[in-house]
């Protein structure tokens, strides 16, 4: 039979770096230009299919600004996945992502899987954090990394799709 699991997922990530965006793409197919920021976290549900499991994703979009930071714990402790979203225009979201990594290294579960998206790459000319170093940074830190757009769809499904796959071999 198909077996359902469910996962707690959480996105983490500065103040507009499109957490709300890629969740709203993921689990509804759309975008919007003027996405509000986020106050306290917003809790939505998708599943994914993998093989002959189903993995129904508990999501919780955190908010980015800095005074809900202390909220942060409450859905990264347990969490199954955290999605640490940064936007590739701006190289300070980038070192708030790292930020996020090293609380997650010291506070978070060890099992949870962490992926790191590197936002907004429908904005090439303005990007500010090359592939490399976010790669670079993913593999030493045992992360996997993929550039994403909200805006595009571009590998939003894709990044979802993988932690699901590597939440069936756990
Ligand atoms: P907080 O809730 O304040 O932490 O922000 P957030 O990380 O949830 O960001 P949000 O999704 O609200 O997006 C912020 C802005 O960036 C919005 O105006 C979005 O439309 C825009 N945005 C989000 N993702 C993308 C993207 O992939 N490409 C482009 N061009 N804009 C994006
Ligand atoms: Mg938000």
């Amino acid at each position: 039979g198909n077996k359902i699991r469910n996962a707690k997922l959480v996105l983490l990530g500065d103040v507009g770096t499109g957490k709300s965006s890629l969740v709203l793409r993921f689990v509804k197919g759309q975008f919007v230009e003027f996405q509000e920021s986020t106050i306290g976290a917003a809790f939505f549900s998708q599943t994914v299919a993998v093989n002959d499991e189903t993995i129904k994703f508990e999501i919780w979009d955190t908010a980015g600004q800095e005074r809900y930071h202390s909220l942060a714990p409450m859905y990264y402790r347990g969490a199954a996945a955290a999605v640490i979203v940064y936007d590739m225009t701006n190289a300070a979201s980038f070192t708030r992502a790292k930020k996020w990594v090293q609380e997650l290294q010291a506070q978070g579960s060890p099992n949870t899987i962490m992926a790191l998206a590197g936002n907004k790459a429908d904005l090439v000319e303005a990007r500010q954090v090359s592939v490399e170093d976010a790669q670079t940074y993913a593999q030493e830190n045992g992360l996997f990394f993929m550039e994403t757009s909200a805006k595009t769809a571009i590998n939003v499904n894709d990044i979802f799709y993988e932690i699901a796959k590597r939440l069936t071999r756990v």
